[in-house]
């Protein structure tokens, strides 16, 4: 992300300066998948890549003006608009607007440039990242004085009322709260967050981009979420966090096969993270890596959300002796994560790519991860 472009492509479009420029990340998940709309515990962390958005105040004008360079699309459209951009693009960024007007803040108009650098639909929390790009720009901008985690709520009602996914808090959360060097342990029934300063000594995270497209847009993912839902409901919880394993065994002979396998997923993935939790207060990644293996096996088997293609770079990883690996974020393609002992680094990264061509045909991309900083001003 090249701030320079941003800012050229703003005077030629605009014939302006550019105004405030922000930025906001996308987001790794070390474990805790599809626990946040259950109530559970997530352990993400943001990395560096993100969506960098210049934005400049029309003062007196109701009308946005957004340029996305990546897409190279243009829309125009009014704040006090009842419908919005039909371009689920451009939603994203009318959602936000809406939300924090909503919420009292008094958003006026403004011409926008932004690009990123997150792969879009790699399950890196790239949507997120656009959200919180311009929740946390606007609230600033305009004076609003909403707190990271109000913002983080702006985020998840946009994807909620204007895109039609029901997603937990994670992405939103982390893209607010990251922090340079730490991954941060969310309860998501509570809200509470702890900061874990991430130095694996002798170990490093990679992620490696299937390249094949996940969309959660009128995905199964709204699906998963509901047959949590009704599992919670016949067992007289809020969530499937306060579920304990007997109860989901006494309820089984009453639940479809689906919901019952998905429901033992979530159940199983809870007492991961504990189990995640505690290997790191001893700084043993083997067993953080054997969690990461078993949460694999249950986002493909139980949750379904895996596919043929992270299957296989699951596999691959195994096979070179990678210590954790499992498939990173909604599910549906996107990217797997890996943690890899530093003397197996290189053997994996140069057998992935070729093994992977070999197999499908197609280029898979590995990422290395950088724990970086939340939402925040770059220039002003
Ligand atoms: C997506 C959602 C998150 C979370 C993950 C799965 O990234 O946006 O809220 O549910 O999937 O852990």
């Amino acid at each position: 992300m090249d701030r320079n472009v941003i800012f050229q492509h703003f005077f030629q479009r605009f014939g302006a300066p550019a105004g405030s420029l922000f930025m906001a990340p996308g987001r790794v998940n070390l474990i805790g998948e599809h626990t946040d709309y259950n109530g559970g515990f997530v352990f993400p962390g943001a990395v560096c890549q993100g969506i960098m958005a210049a934005v400049r105040p029309s003062t007196g004008s109701r009308m946005v003006r957004a340029y996305a360079i990546d897409l190279d699309s243009y829309c125009e459209f009014c704040l006090d608009d009842p419908e919005g951009p039909s371009r689920v693009d451009f939603r994203y960024l009318y959602g936000v607007a809406r939300e924090l007007m909503g919420r009292g803040v008094r958003v006026e108009g403004f011409d926008t440039v932004y690009a990123g650098d997150v792969p879009l639909g790699a399950g890196m929390s790239s949507s997120a990242a656009l959200e919180c790009c311009f929740a946390y720009g606007l609230n600033r901008l305009f004076g609003g004085g909403l707190d990271r985690m109000e913002l983080a709520l702006v985020g998840q009602a946009t994807e909620h009322r204007y895109v039609g996914v029901n997603c937990g808090i994670m992405d939103q959360f982390v893209s607010m709260h990251g922090r340079e060097g730490s991954l941060v342990r969310l309860d998501c029934r509570s809200g509470e967050f702890e900061y874990f300063p991430w130095h694996p000594e002798g170990y490093r995270l990679v992620l490696v981009n299937s390249c094949v497209k996940h969309e959660l847009v009128g995905s199964p993912y709204n699906d998963r979420r509901r047959s949590c839902e009704r599992v919670a409901q016949l067992a007289g919880v809020e969530t499937l966090r306060d579920c304990t394993w007997e109860q989901l065994e006494a309820l089984r002979p009453q639940l479809s096969e689906e919901d019952y396998r998905r429901a033992r997923y979530v159940l199983g993935e809870a007492d991961r993270v504990l189990a995640v939790c505690d290997a790191l207060q001893h700084d043993d990644y083997e067993r953080v890596g054997e969690q990461m293996y078993l949460t694999h096996e249950g986002l493909s088997k139980d949750y379904e959300v895996s596919c043929e293609e992270i299957d296989f770079l699951v596999e691959v990883a195994r096979r070179c002796g990678v210590t954790g690996a499992r498939i990173m974020g909604g599910g549906f393609g996107g990217c797997t994560i890996n943690l890899v002992r530093d003397d197996r680094y290189e053997a994996f990264t140069a057998e992935v790519a070729p093994a992977y061509r070999a197999r499908f045909g197609v280029e898979c991309k590995v990422i290395p991860v950088v724990i970086g900083e939340g939402a925040r001003l770059i220039d002003n």
